[in-house]
């Protein structure tokens, strides 16, 4: 998994890559600002991936309302690779991978219906919602991966916690309520939500400025990772160059392992470490099935 990459890419990212061939590359989005060249390189790197854009890939299209060609060309050159309402099988893993909604700023609104309208056909929570579900129907495997640019509501609503608001007025909820009416109904249907991938919410915090959030949590039989590590590549004390990643290895449908994982400027694994995942009680928080 790479994490929000808001144009932090080096080239020794894309060597680790080749180098170390995951059977699939999850990004979360956040690549640039509507940044083409960016897409670009990102659907370039020749292993296999896919790509959920964020709100900073579409910022120009929603201050307008509808898409800029910026817009259009970044969704044109990811083709297949975005997977937005779609699934990707993972028969290696025993999973399907399925897409949530792109271009998320998380909170109740989709902030602009006309341009998911637009790309989409759809202009509400709820048909969003049928959407993601809908991908998750046609998947081949019962353990399903969920990947998003915001995570589900109901992961809490402090400022630390894992899709918590922490910016403006701080506090609340900020998880997307379309993508928890669509675990919801995807749990329904039989099928488990193993894991749902995301990022957008910082690990640095801007209420209490400097804190850091939560961002490893398992419910139930789900577990939740947000990989927006930001920015992703940091200087040690040493003074190597190194940048993120997040490393899951999954069999039969299970995951066996969560790492955090640092690799130098060479394209080699500098650092691994495993998370401390929180541990939720309960169930999820019921969605309304009438949300729009
Ligand atoms: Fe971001
Ligand atoms: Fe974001």
């Amino acid at each position: 998994m790479v994490g929000d990459v808001h144009r932090w890419w080096r080239s020794a990212d894309e060597t680790f890559l080749e180098r170390t061939r995951p059977d699939l590359t999850i990004f979360v989005g956040d690549l640039g600002d509507e940044d083409v060249e960016m897409v670009h390189r990102v659907a370039e790197i020749p292993v296999p991936k896919v790509v959920m854009l964020g709100n900073h890939d579409a910022w120009q299209s929603f201050g307008r309302k509808a898409s800029t060609s910026k817009l259009r060309e970044s969704l044109a050159v990811l083709g297949d690779d975005h997977i937005a309402y779609s699934v990707r099988e993972v028969p290696s893993a025993g999973i399907s991978v399925v897409g949530a909604r792109p271009f998320s700023w998380g909170g109740p609104s989709l902030r602009s219906p006309e341009l998911y309208d637009e790309i989409y056909g759809i202009h509400t929570m709820r048909q969003s919602a049928a959407a993601i579900a809908d991908a998750a129907r046609h998947a081949q495997h019962r353990d399903i991966v969920i990947v998003a640019h915001n995570g589900p509501m109901g992961l809490g609503a402090e400022t630390s916690d894992m899709f918590g608001k922490d910016f403006g007025k701080p506090g609340g909820d900020w998880g997307d309520r379309d993508l928890a009416l669509a675990i919801q109904r995807i749990e329904g249907f039989g099928m488990r939500v193993r894991a749902v991938i995301a990022g957008h919410m910082h690990h640095k915090l801007v209420h209490p400025r400097g804190a850091e959030r939560t961002r490893f949590v398992r419910r139930g039989g789900t577990l939740f990772l947000n990989a927006a590590y930001v920015p992703r590549v940091r200087v040690t004390e040493l003074g190597d160059e190194v940048s993120y990643f997040v490393r899951t290895q999954w069999q039969a449908g299970e995951c066996l392992a969560v790492e955090e994982l640092w690799v130098d400027v060479h394209g080699t694994e500098y650092e691994a470490s495993v998370p401390t995942i929180v541990e939720i009680d309960g169930l999820p928080p019921a969605v309304d099935e009438t949300l729009d």
